[in-house]
């Protein structure tokens, strides 16, 4: 654990003074022939973008949480150049996406932590910037993970946690995704289906965060099975900052 820690805290250092570059993702035109089998764009670059948007991190120490293979650590790297430690529990989703990274040439970028977010290996005050997609409802315990990513954070440091496809993703791929995301969901175990939008609600999102005591925190997003919102498109997202002492 404690190579964990170093390896982690090291990162800290690395990276601060080099250049942002700022290529974003280009709306994806709606095929004239698609089909259920037709391939949505891509949704991780405009996650991407909707972080930097609201987010506005400073540059640091940055954690992508239930980082998986890096799908959003990577494009972070690329959009900004700043380092990334991913923390997970999968030993060999985070591998597969440091061989991505070595194969993109950013192996100097991205850092792996074994670990949960209800027990994060970092010191308090340490981290600029937690990002956390498509996780959260997988853990065992939320509010002690806020609690947690509360804890690691500076002050002044900010969180994005939820799901989602990023509000920029084009309206006619988060509709045929909620499309299929439905049918999908009519062929499962309703209780399955039921704990599935439950997880996603805006106010189970707010009984998390409210239980772990965050001073102040903002949720936007209507939940899985919506497109509606302008500053999230289709999912959920809970903000936060961690105040000044
Ligand atoms: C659906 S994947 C999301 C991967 C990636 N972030 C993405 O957006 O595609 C959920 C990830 O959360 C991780 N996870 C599950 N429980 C966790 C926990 N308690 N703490 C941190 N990560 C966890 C899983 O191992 C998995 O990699």
């Amino acid at each position: 654990m404690m190579n964990e820690k170093v390896t982690a805290i090291a990162i800290m250092f690395v990276g601060l003074t080099v250049p942002t570059s700022r290529v974003y993702a280009q709306d994806v035109e709606r095929p004239t022939q698609a089909t259920a089998d037709t391939p949505l764009p891509d949704r991780y670059p405009y996650v991407v973008k909707d972080i930097l948007k609201y987010c506005k991190p400073k540059k640091g120490f940055w954690i992508d949480l239930g980082a998986g293979k890096g799908q959003v650590s990577i494009p972070l790297i690329e959009e900004t150049n700043n380092p990334v430690v991913m923390l997970d529990p999968d030993v060999e989703a985070m591998s597969k996406g440091l061989e991505i990274a070595r194969e993109k040439g950013l192996e100097h970028r991205l850092f792996a932590v074994v670990g949960v977010a209800e027990d994060m290996p970092f010191p308090d005050n340490s981290v600029d910037l937690v990002v956390s997609r498509g996780s959260i409802f997988f853990w065992d315990d939320q509010v002690k993970g806020l609690q947690e990513v509360y804890r690691v954070l500076r002050p002044g440091g900010k969180a994005m946690i939820g799901g989602g496809q990023g509000s920029g993703y084009p309206k006619w791929a988060a509709e045929e995704f909620i499309r299929r995301r439905r049918e999908h969901l009519n062929e499962a175990d309703p209780k399955k289906k039921k704990h599935f939008v439950e997880v996603r609600s805006p106010e189970t999102f707010r009984r998390w965060a409210q239980d772990a005591k965050l001073p102040s925190f903002e949720i936007t997003g209507k939940g899985g099975l919506s497109v509606g919102d302008p500053k999230a498109g289709l999912g959920i997202w809970l903000r936060f900052t961690k105040q000044q002492k």
